[in-house]
């Protein structure tokens, strides 16, 4: 069998639109709106020959792909790579790379170390944290955000949360960006990444041992389910690890995104200002504004279909939440910020049963961190152009310049 990027060459169907183009070029990636545009102009579902695999990028045909997990799997890898065929980079993530029924048992460990009550508990600490981080902002004035904000926050919280006695907050960051990158193409920045992976996943491993753990954090609550024997001790440390990977990159990210977000649109954060309890729906206007998981994939698991087109047993499926975020069809107008929007059902989280376990806790975190911003800060503005970084999975801020000013 032909493989292509680690995932069987397929035959698509004549009704398939070709779309000669690569979703992971770094130009896409770094500026993705108008390329999304064109891919939910081509069709429901087009074909990619570069890597033999279909797309999707309209919001029905994505949510409905993306959610459908008894025909599009996540088992064989959320990438390109199709584990059934090649042998992935590291050990799969025994919540986000399986199906049911092993899913199941995961995500309820998981779901219940990260409850609404766990991550209303966390609520305090992230409150104060966030308060300290914006007056020292304040005092320097002017900031380099992605550094200075956006990555300080989670790297001070998140740890602390899991109950973690050994914190490499490069390491921390640096480790989601290797993972998301790892899902894309065998391209230069996957190359990049996985240069780095020993050294990176040996410390990781490492910091999610039991022993380097306390015994009042998220960490704790996964060994007390394999204490109560819901898990094995050796999947509650691989629960750990997916903690890492899954939960920091995203909420730098997240927070990044929301600052571009506001210092691009005054009015919005005047009425931000104006209105506190737009806090929530505002960051998840920023959520679908920007989608920080960009690109996520499937692979079909058996002979099925998209939108009636035959889809073959084996078959990767490029799925764009970024472009299902922005499709007018669902949006109206999704090229406008508007913290007041409320864009229930938008697919920054994902959708169905994979969808994002930690969503509580990286709301817990905006709370906090713009209820800081919005008590303390009158304007953010420029101080040069930002810059985004390409990663193949994440939509993230490479350097903010910003000034803060105070109320
Ligand atoms: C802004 C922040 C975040 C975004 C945008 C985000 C996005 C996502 C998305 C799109 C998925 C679905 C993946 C799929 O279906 O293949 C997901 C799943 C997941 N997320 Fe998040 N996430 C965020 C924060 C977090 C945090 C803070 C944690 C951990 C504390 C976390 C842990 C996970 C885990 C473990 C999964 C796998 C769930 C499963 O497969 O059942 N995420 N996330």
């Amino acid at each position: 069998m032909t493989l292509v990027e680690g995932h069987k060459q397929i035959a698509p169907d004549t009704a398939v639109p070709v779309w000669d183009t690569d979703p992971y070029d770094l130009e896409v990636l770094v500026d993705p709106y108008d390329w999304w545009a064109d891919l939910r102009a081509k069709g429901d579902v087009v074909y990619i020959p570069r890597y033999s695999a279909l797309m999707v990028g309209r919001y029905e045909t994505t949510k409905k792909v993306f959610s459908d997990h008894e025909n599009f799997l996540s088992s064989r890898g959320v990438g390109l790579d199709d584990f059934a065929l090649s042998k992935p980079w590291r050990p799969p993530s025994i919540i986000l790379e399986v199906d049911p029924p092993d899913h199941t048992k995961t995500r309820k460990v998981m779901s219940r170390a990260m409850s609404p009550k766990v991550a209303k508990a966390l609520g305090e600490d992230f409150r104060q944290t966030a308060d300290a981080l914006v007056d020292e902002i304040l005092e320097k004035g002017e900031i380099e955000a992605v550094v200075e904000f956006a990555e300080a926050f989670p790297t001070t919280v998140f740890p602390k949360a899991v109950g973690m006695t050994i914190v490499n907050k490069r390491h921390l960051v640096d480790y989601g960006a290797m993972v998301f990158n790892s899902i894309g193409p065998d391209n230069e920045l996957r190359k990049d990444a996985t240069t780095r992976v020993p050294e990176v996943a040996r410390w990781i491993m490492e910091a999610c041992d039991r022993s380097r753990l306390t015994d009042d954090g998220m960490g704790a609550l996964l060994f007390e389910a394999a204490d109560a024997g819901d898990i094995t001790a050796e999947e509650a440390s691989l629960l750990v690890r997916s903690f890492l990977s899954a939960g920091v990159d995203t909420t730098v990210t997240g927070i990044g995104n929301a600052l571009w977000c506001l210092a691009n649109n005054p009015a919005e954060w005047e009425a931000l200002k104006a209105d506190p309890s737009l806090t929530r729906p505002a960051f998840e206007e920023v959520l679908r504004y920007t989608s920080p998981v960009h690109t996520f994939c499937r692979t079909s698991g058996r002979d099925t279909e998209i939108s009636g087109i035959p889809v073959e047993e084996g078959t990767k499926v490029i799925c764009s939440l970024g472009s299902a975020n922005m499709d007018p069809e669902k949006w109206g107008d999704p090229e406008n910020f508007r913290v007041a929007r409320k864009p229930v059902g938008h697919l920054a989280f994902g959708v169905g049963i994979h969808g994002c376990v930690g969503q509580n806790i990286a709301r817990a975190e905006l709370d906090a961190v713009l209820g800081a911003l919005i008590a303390k800060v009158d304007r953010i503005e420029w101080t040069g152009d930002p810059v985004w970084r390409p990663n193949n999975a994440i939509h993230a801020l490479d350097r903010l310049p910003l000034r803060f000013i105070a109320k």
